[in-house]
């Protein structure tokens, strides 16, 4: 290659770089503008973990929170509630939670929970995505006298337990996901990170 073949490589270089620096620019003018614009919203969106303080759950309460778009529930369970979870396997259609797909490994047993007081679960219906209705109470006229508590799918009628596990018979086919979560302490629960997790 002669030394005028590579100015002529060089130029060409140079004239490529300025293009993509000049291209960098526009974009890192647009970032700060959208950042500022809703800084939060963009981190949830991203996957940021969500921290809650559970000691302002009263028992048999419910709350949500947003994480990855997504309504997870925290549903802190009286010790009622814990003993009709217990019951409820026979009319279960995943009772010990076989389906890897809807907990992480960690996450076993009837109550499907890292303690028994709190459920962690991700409120989408396995059926089409519909959010179910809380529906803690025993018995209630519409839902039937067997109804020991759960979620109820309004949109074809499938039913969970107070654990998200699906009931036989509905047209939901699994479990309510429960979300990868920890306890950081006693009364501090953090969704979107693992136990082990740093
Ligand atoms: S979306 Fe819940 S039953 Fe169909």
């Amino acid at each position: 290659m002669s030394n005028g073949d590579v100015s002529q490589g060089r130029r060409r270089f140079l004239i490529g770089a300025t293009s993509v620096v000049g291209g960098v620019g526009v974009v890192g003018a647009a970032v700060p503008f959208v950042q500022s614009w809703n800084p939060s919203a963009k981190a949830k969106a991203a996957g940021a973990p969500v921290t809650v303080n559970v000691d302002k759950i009263e028992p048999g309460q419910q709350i949500t929170v947003n994480w990855r778009g997504k309504p997870v529930w925290i549903v802190r369970r009286t010790p009622e509630m814990i003993e009709n979870v217990k019951a409820m396997a026979p009319r279960l259609r995943d009772p010990e939670s076989k389906e890897a797909s809807q907990q992480p490994e960690y996450i076993n047993g009837p109550l499907r929970s890292l303690k028994p007081e709190f459920a962690v679960l991700v409120g989408i219906c396995t059926h089409l995505g519909c959010v179910p209705t809380y529906r803690p109470e025993v018995a209630p006229a519409d839902l039937g006298e067997n109804w020991l508590g759960g979620f109820f799918c309004p949109c074809h009628g499938s039913k969970f337990d107070l654990a998200g596990r699906v009931f036989e018979g509905v047209p939901a086919p699994l479990n309510l996901e429960v979300p990868p979560y920890r306890f950081d302490d006693e009364s501090t629960l953090t969704v979107g990170l693992d136990p082990e997790a740093a």
